[in-house]
């Protein structure tokens, strides 16, 4: 009799590609068009998150080659419309194509200022667009030494996701654990600690909907991940890809990391 499917494997993994403010317009065209061409073989839900002005540059590309890359967005306004200078809103992405976006990165957060109500605001606005947000959650360096992780990561997850429905849930999130100390910074969480942190994410999610659905949300691991230690990452049973900064501006890297969280059965 053949063996039912794990919970992992139910689960397609994703990897974005968070281009930050780097690259000028061609070179995020010619960027896109290189993990298009490398894309197509894969079985991994790549998405691209390019800078806000370069989008619609972006999106033109994907739509003329055919890819099967989405394009997401690094960060939207919580308002529909109105009076807010400087500000994007969900319809004005979707617009250009846009079926993905962050909330809660951490440079939003704690460069940026962003609050946690800021962030749920913007998790609701996003959900309720019927787009795939990416929740982006994780501890300060000084809150891991005091042992706070998996309580801060509770408490940005309740902040971001109260009232938001199981279905929605199961339909259109994605959460991203991103060590704050891990960004950019070279060193990553081992697998087993990213592990031990994506599992309690996993039950406060049961907590919040309820396990089935737990069981079928993405939770991708951030923070310094690169080719070289993207397979460890990935193979942890509660890891489902990753959310790739700096290796995400090289096609070749990147393609590495998304190869690393393709399926292999
Ligand atoms: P990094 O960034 O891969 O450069 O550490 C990850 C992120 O900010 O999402």
């Amino acid at each position: 009799m053949p063996t039912p499917p794990t919970d992992a494997a139910m689960r397609r993994p994703i990897v974005g590609g968070n281009w930050k403010m780097h690259l000028r317009r061609e070179e995020c065209v010619r960027l896109a068009q290189a993990v298009t061409r490398g894309a197509a073989t894969l079985h991994t839900e790549i998405v691209v998150f390019p800078p806000l002005v370069y989008l619609d540059a972006v999106a033109g590309s994907l739509r003329t080659d055919g890819s099967i890359v989405a394009l997401g967005a690094q960060d939207v306004s919580w308002a529909a419309d109105g009076a807010f200078t400087g500000e994007v809103s969900v319809g004005m992405l979707r617009d250009l194509s846009v079926t993905a976006c962050l909330a809660g990165h951490s440079e939003r957060r704690h460069v940026i200022g962003e609050s946690d109500e800021i962030v749920r605001g913007k998790t609701h606005a996003i959900l309720e667009a019927g787009m795939t947000c990416v929740l982006c959650i994780g501890e300060t360096l000084a809150q891991r030494e005091a042992g706070q992780t998996d309580h801060v990561n509770e408490k940005q997850l309740h902040a971001a996701l109260n009232g938001v429905d199981a279905v929605t849930a199961t339909a259109h999130l994605v959460v991203a654990y991103e060590p704050v100390w891990a960004i950019g910074a070279g060193r990553n969480a081992t697998p087993e600690d990213a592990q031990s942190a994506h599992l309690h994410i996993r039950n406060v999610l049961a907590g919040l909907f309820d396990r089935p659905t737990a069981q079928r949300i993405r939770v991708q691991y951030g923070g310094s991940v690169k080719a070289s230690n993207a397979q460890a990452l990935f193979s942890q049973p509660d890891i489902d890809g990753g959310l790739i900064g700096g290796a995400s501006l090289k096609s070749e890297d990147f393609l590495a990391i998304c190869r690393a969280a393709t399926p292999t059965a």
